[in-house]
């Protein structure tokens, strides 16, 4: 995190807390946020997109104390099932500023939106166009955006890629589908299409995709009202803004970003003789991630010939990124001072598999042994939201610091939690 300071002694604290007093006191493995930086993130993107509505991507983490901030900050929120909705509006999230995702919205999913009242529902497949429909009252009106997918490929990993034609999401620009869909839509008088929406991926470092997005989608308006006279207010972008892992790794530069989209966007709409719709953004990772550090204690250090194993007590459980996209992370000694000099090993966790893996040769110093302690930074996205209970081990807590106090979020999931799961012998 930002506020991260390493002391001379060894000890690195982040929002003035130190972090091995914070493995003491709530065990390890343990993931700490800094709120301040998570605010600082969401001001951040209302500087860079004042006209836009920026809704935070749950997926990327999701608690009530988060919530509550991003609410705080004037953000929106994006959704992709009715637990994520259901959280944030107990929480006191207002509905109207929440929009639901999901490329298989479940009976669930679909009830809870229209009972809580969610701003927009964002239609990915022609068969929800009847669905939602028919689940809207009889006097109300769901306003819905339609996912297309503009032919890009773009994002860290194949596996976050979701601009192309060729993946689950969304209807694609070059068969006419899309077109068919909107269409149907606009034949519905229970739904309002206020717009479209793309999601490139995730883990995007440049700022041109999203610009061909733009161009791409706002043709799409533009035959959109040359074939039913209708002009979409809306026009939504995603997320996939990408974050540093490591030192030096590239980011999305987000003023840059917000700069050349609403540029793009003006002279894209005025060759089509278009309005400029409002634009929305759904940034997960680029508020969460930067902000987030796992902490792991060291438990074993075996040297076989071909590397040095670091064993800690957490691993693809609570943190499936390693072994899901080949990520690669820069975990640090932290609690005690070390003239050792750096040699590489190989991080890996306690799970009964040989592909957990956290970090492959790794530069660590040459003393290190068990009962240290070990940082993992940018661990705030799709660490706690993606870990498991994977050899029945309970996902680990989650902690807030600001301004030198902490308060725990989420607490350890306990064997006892495991255990009454377990309902049947
Ligand atoms: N909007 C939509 C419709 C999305 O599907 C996603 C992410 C986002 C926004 C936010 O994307 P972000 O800004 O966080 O990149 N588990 C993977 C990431 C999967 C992202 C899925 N959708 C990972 O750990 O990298």
């Amino acid at each position: 995190p930002a506020s991260a300071v390493a002391h001379p002694d060894g000890r690195l604290l982040v929002g003035g807390v130190a972090l091995d007093e914070l493995a003491e006191r709530h065990g390890t493995p343990l993931y700490v946020l800094d709120e301040d930086e998570v605010r600082g993130r969401c001001r951040a993107y209302r500087d860079a997109f004042p006209e836009a509505e920026v809704h935070y991507a749950a997926k990327a983490f999701l608690c009530r104390a988060l919530a509550h901030w991003v609410e705080e900050e004037g953000l929106g929120l994006d959704v992709c099932s009715a637990g994520e909705l259901e959280l944030a509006v107990t929480t006191g999230f207002p509905a109207e500023r929440i929009l639901l995702h999901g490329n298989a919205k479940s009976p669930e999913d679909l009830r809870a939106a229209l009972r809580l009242g969610v701003g927009r529902i964002v239609i990915d497949n022609p068969a929800e166009i009847a669905r939602i429909a028919a689940a809207v009252g009889p006097h109300a009106r769901q306003k819905v955006l339609l996912r297309v997918t503009p032919g890009i490929g773009a994002g860290g990993h194949a596996k976050i890629r979701t601009g192309s034609d060729d993946q689950k999401f969304g209807l694609s620009l070059r068969d006419g589908h899309a077109q068919h869909a909107i269409a149907r839509i606009l034949d519905q008088p229970r739904l309002e299409l206020t717009g479209l929406h793309c999601h490139l991926g995730s883990q995007i470092t440049e700022v041109k995709p999203y610009l061909v997005a733009v161009r791409r989608l706002v043709g799409l308006m533009a035959r959109t009202r040359d074939a039913h006279g209708v002009v979409l207010p809306e026009l939504d972008l995603g997320g996939g803004h990408g974050i540093a892992y490591r030192p030096g790794d590239p980011a999305l530069d987000l003023p840059a970003l917000a700069r050349r989209v609403h540029t793009e966007l003006a002279v894209s709409c005025a060759s089509a003789g278009l309005p400029v719709p409002r634009l929305l953004v759904e940034p997960g990772r680029a508020v969460v991630g930067p902000a987030g550090v796992a902490v792991y204690r060291v438990l074993a250090v075996k040297t076989t010939p071909e590397r040095v194993f670091v064993a800690v007590d957490g691993g693809m459980s609570d943190n499936p990124r390693p072994a899901l996209y080949g990520v690669r992370y820069a975990p640090r000694l932290i609690a005690r001072p070390s003239t050792a000099p750096p040699r590489p090993v190989t991080v890996v966790g306690r799970h009964c598999e040989a592909g957990d893996i956290l970090a492959a040769h790794v530069p660590l110093p040459a003393d290190l042994r068990p009962g240290d302690l070990l940082a993992l930074p940018a661990a705030g996205a799709y660490h706690l939201s993606m870990a498991s209970s994977y050899n029945l081990i309970g996902r680990p807590p989650l902690v807030a610091v600001s301004a030198g106090t902490s308060r725990l979020l989420v607490r350890r999931e306990t064997l006892d939690d495991l255990r009454a799961r377990d309902v049947g012998l």
